[in-house]
């Protein structure tokens, strides 16, 4: 299975997509996971990466592109992954549909998690990653077990300024690809509001695994 998770920055893109792919046995693919990883290693993609993304700008399409398009062309993910993050622009959709295209393979689904704005700045003010298990935390929402809160860090882009970048960019152009898989009849938008179980139930319905 082949799909792409849309949403907001803090929409719980990640949250999800963690909790599914579990349940699906396919591969999680985040470009904002795989481009830290970048600037942590200081590749030279993650040198030209690092200024944007500390500013919550996008990073260049054909910088991203190149990335996915080289990661989903991997074996194991012949048989499907979840995109969290990608595509983020209508020229990031658009190379993907021919590299799918190329491939006759599709994408099936496309779920929108939808949160309003001023819910957003709460989540991702109140985010913590573990480094060791990548696992994401809410310091109210989802707390972590005391004994790790010592090694629990801040992403660098979830100061209040730059998550207003990000939701700006957001509205501005990822928007614009909505309309993209709308036209193709594979989006299905769900409310992100309520408990993780309760998003995920939606997520579930909406791919077709558990009834209404
Ligand atoms: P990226 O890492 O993709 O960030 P993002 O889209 O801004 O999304 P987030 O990871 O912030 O949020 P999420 O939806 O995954 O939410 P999460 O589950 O963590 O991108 C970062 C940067 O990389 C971009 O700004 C850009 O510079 C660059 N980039 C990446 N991809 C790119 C691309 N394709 N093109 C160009 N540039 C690109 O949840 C958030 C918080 O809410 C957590 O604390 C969680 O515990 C909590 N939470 C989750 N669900 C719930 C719930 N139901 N109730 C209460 N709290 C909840
Ligand atoms: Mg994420």
């Amino acid at each position: 299975m082949r799909i792409i998770i849309i949403g907001p920055p803090g929409s719980g893109k990640g949250s999800q997509a963690k909790r599914l792919v579990n349940k699906l046995g396919i591969p999680h693919i985040s470009s904002g996971d795989m481009l830290r990883e970048t600037v942590d290693r200081g590749t030279p993609l993650g040198t030209k990466a690092k200024s944007y993304m500390e500013q919550g700008a996008l990073v260049p399409d054909d910088l991203v592109i190149d990335m996915i398009m080289e990661r989903i062309s991997e074996t194991d993910c012949q048989n499907g992954f979840l995109l969290d993050g990608f595509p983020r622009t209508l020229p990031q959709a658009e190379a993907l549909d021919h590299a799918l295209a190329d491939s006759n393979v599709n994408i099936e689904h496309v779920p929108l998690i939808e949160v309003p704005d001023a819910e957003i700045i709460i989540r991702i003010t109140g985010r913590r990653i573990d480094p060791e298990t990548r696992k994401i935390y809410h310091i109210n929402f989802n707390p972590p077990p005391d004994d790790i809160l010592p090694r629990l860090i801040q992403r660098d882009d979830d100061r209040e300024k730059t998550v207003k970048n990000r939701l700006e960019k957001y509205h501005e152009q990822t928007e614009l690809i909505i309309p993209f898989y709308k036209k193709r009849g594979l989006l299905r938008k769900i409310s992100g509001i309520g408990t993780l179980e309760e998003v995920e139930k939606r997520l579930l319905e909406v791919l077709g695994f558990i009834q209404k």
